[in-house]
């Protein structure tokens, strides 16, 4: 039987001015996650008036837990990454990163669906272009650089530019960069959507391997209910627009997981029981569209 548990989002919504990244004592004491969202609203205004975009959803992230989120397009997703990421601000009510021992630890870095890498630099110093800007010294940059492209297997990339990879090369190189500059919270926004389906089966693989090495906060954006199921051990479920939290899928098959994994009766069974619920939402969606 797979565990589903209903959405939050009966408690009142709390007004009042929006907040940014910003973290009160209170908060930090509240609760022991590493990302909390409470009763997040997000308002954005539009030639037709004001839209809500994100609807009182709440959700807590866990240390080292790997959350994604699905739902139909235009629901809200990218809209609650840009506002964790401190990139949006909310219309109202409380979301944090609560930050670690370290203070020059980042507290987030995105990877985006587009190949966010910048053509002027070669692979190893897109790879390093965090670290820069924190004032780590160049030997030292370079070393954690290459290290990480070693990992995925780009170390003989190092001196190209962006131009002279594949797009798979370049999504590792956007990956790998968010990665060394370790930060608190990892924040992903359908980082395999632009790929083929082969180059995609591959990086699963790596994130999973990466992520069983490194046991980052995650939470991840993806189209893809399979990479939910295969990648995250939690699955949230977002309405249609307005984006409002429907249910949570607790992934319980065991780690460490492959892309074999998915051939696996636990994983149908998952599949089957979020798409009951998906399939709808994104009817729904189309509908409203229509
Ligand atoms: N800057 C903005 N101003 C006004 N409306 C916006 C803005 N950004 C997003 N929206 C609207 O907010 C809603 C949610 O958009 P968002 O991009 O978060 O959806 P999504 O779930 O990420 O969709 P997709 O799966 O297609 O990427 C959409 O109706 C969109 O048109
Ligand atoms: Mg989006």
């Amino acid at each position: 039987m797979i565990g589903m548990r209903a959405g939050a989002g009966s408690s009142p919504r709390s007004p009042g001015k929006p907040k940014m990244n910003a973290i009160s004592t209170d908060e930090m004491t509240d609760a022991p996650a590493k990302i909390v969202a409470r009763n997040v609203c997000k308002v954005y205004q539009t030639v037709n008036g004001p839209m809500t975009a994100v609807d009182d959803f709440s959700l807590d992230v866990a240390e080292g837990e790997f959350v994604c989120i699905v739902g139909p397009s235009g629901c809200g997703k990218s809209t609650f990454l840009r506002m964790v990421a401190g990139l949006d601000s909310h219309s109202s009510g409380t979301l944090f990163i609560r930050p670690g021992a370290d203070p020059k630890k980042p507290l987030n870095s995105v990877v985006f669906q587009e190949y966010a890498v910048f053509p002027w630099k070669t692979v190893i110093d897109n790879v390093a272009f965090g670290l820069q800007m924190r004032g780590v010294s160049r030997p030292e940059r370079l070393e954690i650089a290459e290290r990480w492209l070693e990992r995925v297997g780009l170390r003989k990339f190092a001196h190209y530019y962006p131009h002279q990879i594949s797009g798979g090369m370049k999504q590792r190189v956007s990956i790998v960069r968010a990665l060394a500059n370790d930060p608190e919270v990892l924040l992903m926004d359908e980082p395999l959507g632009a790929l083929d389906a082969q180059t995609r089966i591959v990086l699963q693989d790596e994130l999973l391997r990466i992520w069983d090495e490194t046991r980052k906060t995650v939470v991840y954006i993806t189209h893809s209910l399979d990479e939910a199921i295969l990648l995250g051990d939690r699955v949230i479920l977002m309405s249609a627009h307005p984006g409002r939290l429907l249910a949570t899928f607790p992934v319980t098959i065991r780690r460490p997981r492959t892309v074999e994994t998915m051939n696996g009766a636990e994983f149908g069974e998952m599949r089957g029981a979020i798409w009951e619920q998906l399939g709808k939402e994104v009817t729904r969606a189309m509908e409203m569209q229509a």
